[in-house]
């Protein structure tokens, strides 16, 4: 039978059309069939990906499952999202840090821009606004640098003793107080009030609202559906558009509000010691010197840079001082040694200072199991690679979320037995002194994107563990009778926890 003119020139239309077709899939099969597999890892569905099957409040649980199962670097689609997570400190050090070239990104998070996160360069992607704000962050928090802040950071650490034995109960408002007081003092030279202060609880609903969504895990409802943003106030699911509103309003008055008391109390006729090192003052009188056109774009960076630091510190500070807390409790024989140690080398007739800290390795392993036991950054903060890579045979795209599992590493039986245990002596070899492994090498991540405070966090950190051991003594709840009162740590979750 002979096809009629209709049906002849439906076949002249398909016939470019499924040559399109073929020659795309062709292409396609083609380039997978030249590059190298990728990592190996659970079958993603069509269009979802593995989303399902990750655990989105404790992701770092599910990826150390599929670390058993797939091995050190696993491959993971988050709906359509190439993700590589990697489980060994190794393979970080390897791609993270000697090829920083390629995996300095970092990847696009749907509720970074709606909740006025935008402004924290730890976010950023790779680029030039990024460099700005490293630059005048590594002015201040360099190691040469950061050592000129701590005697404050001491000082601040014996005004959080005497608010823990004043009030015992609110000791996590002292640990936050003390870590958003140091921040605030390095960052503007401003002085918090020793409890309530107004810039210290905006920073802390900012960074409550903020940690809770800024992970890729909990931002894909947003990606999936962004008109949850768009929805009537009085609509179910309109939540989340007020509080992305709300965090914007805090992350815009926290970025402004400070630098102002900075700007206009540099202004003053004597101001004062704390003020004129702050890393603010400081980069404003550089910026003094610069010609007239770059200034602008100097002082946006640098109002971005002050926020990242105060933010940077704060949760970060706080949660580690809470599993400090949490190990000197359900832990006691060590803190018994910590401040048998400290009561040996120092006695009693004065308080620990910075020059004491090479005399006490004890108290540094507490500091590091503190670190390793409990990291408040388990996944730290996603990579993302700017062109494709191949590693140890296998393809890694263009695009691609990386994700450091640090929590896989702090489980790693075969380094850390018991894991799961803390147990300061793991860093301490047979006669008494310090081993040479330090988690602080990979609990701050790696590469050029690692932690940018991480010599201020662990001058914090130390100044404010060793003033609480020679000072005061933590302990559970007591009943009427004087017995111990049972209780279960409760962890909230999201980019620290
Ligand atoms: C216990 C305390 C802290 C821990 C465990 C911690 C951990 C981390 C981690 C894991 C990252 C991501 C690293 C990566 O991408 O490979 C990071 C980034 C960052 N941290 Fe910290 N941090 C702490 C304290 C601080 C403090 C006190 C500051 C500020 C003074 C700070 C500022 C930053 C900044 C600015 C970044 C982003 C760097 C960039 O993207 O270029 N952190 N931190």
């Amino acid at each position: 039978m002979v096809p009629a003119v209709d049906d002849r020139l439906a076949i002249l239309a398909i016939l470019p059309i499924s040559f399109v077709v073929v020659t795309a899939l062709g292409r396609f099969i083609e380039n997978r069939q030249n590059k190298p597999p990728l990592p190996p890892g659970p079958v993603p569905l069509p269009l979802l990906g593995n989303v399902l099957s990750i655990n989105t409040k404790e992701p770092w649980l599910t990826y150390t499952r599929w670390h058993a199962a797939y091995g050190d670097l696993v491959y993971v689609r988050i709906l359509d999202q190439d993700a590589i997570v990697i489980n060994s400190q190794h393979i970080a050090k390897t791609l993270l840090d000697k090829r920083s070239r390629i995996y300095s990104d970092r990847p696009y998070i749907a509720t970074l821009e709606p909740f006025g996160w935008s402004s924290n360069f730890g976010f950023m992607r790779y680029n030039d606004e990024w460099r700005r704000c490293r630059r005048i962050f590594h002015q201040t928090f360099r190691p040469e640098s950061a050592v000129k802040f701590r005697p404050m950071q001491m000082r601040r650490a014996r005004e959080m003793v005497v608010n823990l034995i004043d009030d015992p109960q609110h000791y996590h408002s002292h640990f936050a107080t003390f870590s958003s007081s140091v921040a605030m003092s390095v960052v503007y030279g401003y002085q918090t009030s020793a409890r309530d202060d107004p810039l210290v609880r905006l920073l802390e609903s900012v960074s409550d609202l903020g940690i809770a969504v800024m992970t890729q895990e909990r931002a894909v409802l947003l990606k999936t559906f962004p008109f949850l943003l768009k929805l009537p106030d009085w609509c179910w699911g309109s939540s989340l558009k007020r509080d992305a509103q709300i965090s914007t309003n805090g992350t815009t008055e926290l970025r402004e509000m400070p630098f102002q008391y900075t700007q206009q109390h540099m202004a003053d006729s004597s101001p004062h010691e704390q003020l004129s090192k702050s890393m603010v003052a400081e980069s404003l009188q550089r910026m003094e010197k610069q010609d007239e056109a770059s200034k602008p774009i100097f002082e946006s960076a640098l109002k971005k840079a002050a926020v990242t630091a105060i933010i940077g510190s704060t949760d970060t500070t706080t949660s580690t001082l809470m599993a400090f807390a949490l190990a000197m409790v359900s832990y006691p024989d060590a803190q018994r040694r910590a401040q048998a140690e400290i009561d040996s080398v120092i006695g009693r007739d004065r308080l620990p200072t910075f020059e004491d800290r090479a005399s006490l390795p004890y108290v540094e392993s507490v500091l590091r199991e503190t670190l390793r036991w409990h990291p408040i950054g388990p996944l730290g903060v996603p990579h993302a690679t700017s062109s494709d890579d191949i590693y140890d045979g296998y393809f890694i795209p263009k695009g691609a979320t990386v994700i450091y599992n640090i929590w896989a590493i702090t489980r790693d039986e075969k380094r850390y037995p018991d894991s799961t245990c803390f147990k300061p002596d793991r860093f301490m070899d047979a006669n008494g002194a310090l081993t040479d492994d330090n988690p602080a090498e990979y609990i701050f991540g790696s590469g050029r994107r690692a932690c940018a405070g991480r010599y201020a966090a662990d001058a914090s950190l130390w100044s404010a563990i060793v003033t609480a051991l020679a000072t005061v003594e933590f302990s559970s709840r007591k009943d009427d009778q004087g017995k111990a009162i049972d209780f279960t740590p409760q962890f909230t979750t999201g980019f620290t926890q």
